[in-house]
């Protein structure tokens, strides 16, 4: 059976836990594949709520295996945290689990490294990231010289590396820290990681040789994307991205599964537009509008708990999105963020020097100095939350919606008016929004 992927559209948290946690029932495998603790994906489930940070999103679904791949960074102490919680839950891991040995450590030379160069590149330039370690561990592992692979862990030889590897990043780090001290101890990090590796050993699998004999054996398979196709190192607003290909192209890549065997890509977009961190954003709302869909929207990030920014729905960026993931169909969530506003606005195209452009420049740049264009759209000004299929949707919440989908040339799929799983609606192939389009 041909492969399922669910992909963010803008720059993350667009609901992506959700939708895997929703898709994830009577499937074989949940696969996360790129990022790491950077990410935060939500799942409600009633009253519990879960935020999962590397575990796949599918791991709240009783009996799917979960797999996190060869693309991942690991950072071996917040995965044992996030299984322990997991645990105490009552949600039962066991056999549930599978990390590749070919996937990266995060190391605490990493934080260190991320924590430093955050400094350093201060205001505009400041890409705000996470501190996860998650660009140094990256670039670690293109590197290759001082990279700790989650194989290592459990093979011999482990002491002795982290041991070359601290002595190194002492010196090289040591000129940007306080009084050249850097606080990195080659024992302490081999008895802290030696630890985790004895915790981590059942877990520890090939899970690309398990992929490729699901594709085999006709498997049900959903690769869970993290971050956004904006916050793409090669396809995003580079440099305020993340380390990663986080658009659909990194499917093949961090799997090792082949692009043939993907058969389905729906992309997730929130009804408005967030980022947290540095970096250009069109259509960034800098009044009490802005405001108002972050109180509503509870626009705080999951990972780091920073207010997100907040601004209008960007199709020109969405249709760049979408085109560049190949995604079938749209999942728009946040409908119901917002629904006591009176107007909407869209962005249509951009003016950049003048001229009226329709497509998402490829540099920082022009992203910094174009303006938007805007179409305004009537609000609903009801309640959303409790709809549960198109019809219980107000006129103008559905032609906004089908607005979006026409901007973007993507049919939409799914329609989310809360968090939780019950608050979704699924469109019917036969519905169609742009029926509904206030003429
Ligand atoms: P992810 O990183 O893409 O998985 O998204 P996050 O979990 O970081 O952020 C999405 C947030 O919105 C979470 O707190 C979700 O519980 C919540 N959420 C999901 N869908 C909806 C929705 O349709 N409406 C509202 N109001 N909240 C939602
Ligand atoms: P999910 O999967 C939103 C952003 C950071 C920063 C930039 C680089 O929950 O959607 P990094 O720590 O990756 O080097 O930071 O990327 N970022 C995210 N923003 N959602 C995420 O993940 C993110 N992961 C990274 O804020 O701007
Ligand atoms: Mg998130």
């Amino acid at each position: 059976m041909p492969g399922l992927c669910v992909i963010g559209l803008q720059w993350g948290d667009e609901a992506k836990g959700k939708l895997v946690d929703w898709l994830a029932e009577g499937r074989d495998l949940i696969v996360r594949y790129q990022g790491g603790a950077n990410a935060g994906h939500t799942v409600v489930v009633g009253e519990e709520v879960y935020k999962l940070h590397l575990i796949p999103s599918g791991i709240v679904n009783p009996g799917i295996m979960n797999l996190i791949t060869a693309g991942v960074v690991i950072h071996p102490g917040t995965l044992l945290g996030e299984i322990d919680s997991l645990l105490e839950r009552g949600v039962d891991i066991a056999d549930r689990l599978q990390l590749s040995g070919r996937a990266h450590c995060v190391m605490p030379w990493h934080i260190v490294e991320d924590k430093i160069w955050n400094q350093v590149n201060s205001g505009d330039e400041n890409i705000g990231t996470t501190l996860r370690g998650i660009g140094p561990c990256y670039r670690d592992k293109v590197g290759r010289s001082f990279a700790v692979r989650v194989s290592d862990l459990i093979q011999g030889g482990l002491e002795k590396q982290i041991h070359r590897i601290t002595e190194y990043k002492i010196q090289s780090l040591a000129p940007f820290c306080e009084n050249g001290e850097v606080d990195l101890d080659a024992s302490q990090i081999f008895a802290e990681y030696r630890q985790y590796a004895e915790r981590l050993r059942p877990f520890i699998a090939d899970t690309t040789r398990l992929l490729l004999d699901a594709v085999d054996q006709d498997k049900s398979i959903l690769f869970e994307g993290a971050q956004g196709s904006l916050l793409d190192v090669d396809f995003g607003t580079y440099p305020f991205v993340t380390s990663s290909n986080s658009s659909g192209v990194g499917v093949s890549s961090g799997t090792g599964v082949p692009g043939q065997w993907i058969g389905k890509t729906i992309g997730v977009a929130k009804s408005y537009s967030t980022r947290v961190g540095g970096g250009p954003f069109p259509t960034e709302l800098h009044n009490d509008t802005g405001e108002h869909i972050r109180i509503k929207g509870n626009e705080f990030g999951t990972t780091t708990g920073r207010p997100r920014r907040c601004g209008w729905f960007d199709a020109v960026a969405v249709r760049y999105t979408s085109r560049l993931s190949g995604t079938d169909s749209i999942c728009l969530t946040m409908l119901d963020v917002l629904s006591e506003l009176k107007e909407i606005q869209v962005c249509v195209a951009y003016e950049l020097d003048g001229q009226r452009i329709d497509y998402f420049p490829n540099n920082v740049d022009d992203l910094q100095r174009l303006t938007p264009v805007y179409e305004t759209l009537p609000g609903w000004q009801t309640d959303i939350t409790s709809a549960r299929k198109l019809d219980d949707l107000p006129p103008n919440a559905r032609s906004y919606a089908g607005r979006l989908s026409e901007l973007c040339e993507c049919p939409i799929e799914f329609i989310s008016v809360g968090p939780d799983r019950e608050q979704t609606i699924v469109l019917n192939p036969d519905e169609s929004l742009l029926d509904s389009l206030v003429s």
